[in-house]
């Protein structure tokens, strides 16, 4: 089995060390923080705990991919001989930048450098490296080891055998991982994006209420999960990010991001992780309680 190398515990990370752990490999999960690595096995332990009460896998299951998981502060202790090393920091360009130019320093020769960025061009990252052909985007959806899609996204100079070597990867992980070319928001955020951007101008506008909006799509188009509740769920700072990464990169007003969506992240309203969004989180249930601000 590759070994493989996970940069940052956090929702995205944690969630890829599990799966890749669960099909096998051992998994390095990097992060500068102790307290993250600790917070993300707790998090692990108590995902694969739910699969073991719903009897998808075994108690002896969830020790075997636990015992696959080694933590590390320090990424040059943990890259030296990964196959795969995946990067799922922050979603900041510096930072994404600064983080593969030590990659491509500490990994041996042949190992592919992969970022789990929603938006941030793959191109622009490989070229801080100097193996462009071995890096690529290996998109992963959350909560990760419930979404089926992995999304594949070539940069420029990406090469045909690192496609079909994360293809492949992706597959024995059990996910559907599709290939895609590096262009702003790639597929699943060009598309998703200005959807939840649309619902939040139809709230801004007053045409319909935060439920109402969010009932509409769910009851009409089947979505899980209504636009706003998303928006919360991926958080509304990634959401603008995003916005802002679509605008910037064609140039076109319709992408312009809703003045609501620019308030609400200026005033920390980021959704579930910051307590607030559309709906309340403090209330210490399970529930979607719409936020005061937008009660009627
Ligand atoms: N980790 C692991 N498993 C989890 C989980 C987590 N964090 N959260 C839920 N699950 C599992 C549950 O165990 C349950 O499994 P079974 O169906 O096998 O029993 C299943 O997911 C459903 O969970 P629940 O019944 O508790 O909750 P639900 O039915 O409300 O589903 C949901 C929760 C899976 C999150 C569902 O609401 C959903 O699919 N929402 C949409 C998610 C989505 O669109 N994700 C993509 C976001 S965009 C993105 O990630 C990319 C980007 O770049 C922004």
């Amino acid at each position: 089995m590759d070994k493989i190398t996970v940069i940052g515990a956090g929702t995205m990370g944690n969630g890829i060390a599990h799966v890749f752990a669960m099909f096998g490999h051992q998994v390095n999960l990097v992060d500068i923080s102790q307290n993250a690595l600790d917070k993300a096995v707790a998090t692990i332990t108590k995902n694969l705990g739910r699969m073991v009460s719903k009897e998808k896998i075994t108690a002896e299951q969830q020790q075997a991919t636990l015992d696959n998981i080694t933590t590390h502060t320090d990424l040059a202790k943990a890259a030296g001989d990964s196959h795969l090393i995946v990067e799922a920091a922050t979603e900041n360009v510096d930072l994404k930048l600064k983080i593969f130019k030590q990659m491509d320093e500490l990994a041996p020769e042949g190992c592919i450098l992969a970022t789990n960025t929603s938006s941030i061009s793959i191109t622009k990252i490989a070229a801080v490296t100097g193996r462009p052909d071995k890096v690529i985007g290996m998109h992963f959806m959350n909560p990760v080891p419930v979404m089926k899609l992995v999304e594949v996204i070539r940069g420029y100079a990406t090469s045909d055998e690192t496609t079909e070597k994360i293809m492949d990867m992706s597959r024995n992980l059990k996910k559907v991982p599709v290939e895609v070319n590096d262009y702003p928001g790639f597929v699943a955020n060009r598309i998703l994006m200005p959807m939840i951007n649309e619902a939040i101008i139809t709230l801004f506008e007053g045409v319909a209420g935060v439920e109402e909006i969010d009932t509409v799509m769910k009851l009409g188009m089947a979505h899980p999960m209504g636009p706003l509740q998303l928006a919360d769920f991926i958080g509304l700072d990634v959401c603008l990010s995003i916005m802002h990464v679509l605008h910037d990169g064609f140039g076109n007003p319709k992408y312009a991001p809703c003045p609501l969506l620019v308030n609400m992240v200026t005033a920390g309203k980021l959704g579930r992780k910051s307590g607030e969004g559309f709906y309340s989180y403090s209330h210490g249930t399970k529930d979607w309680i719409v936020a005061d601000t937008f009660k009627k």
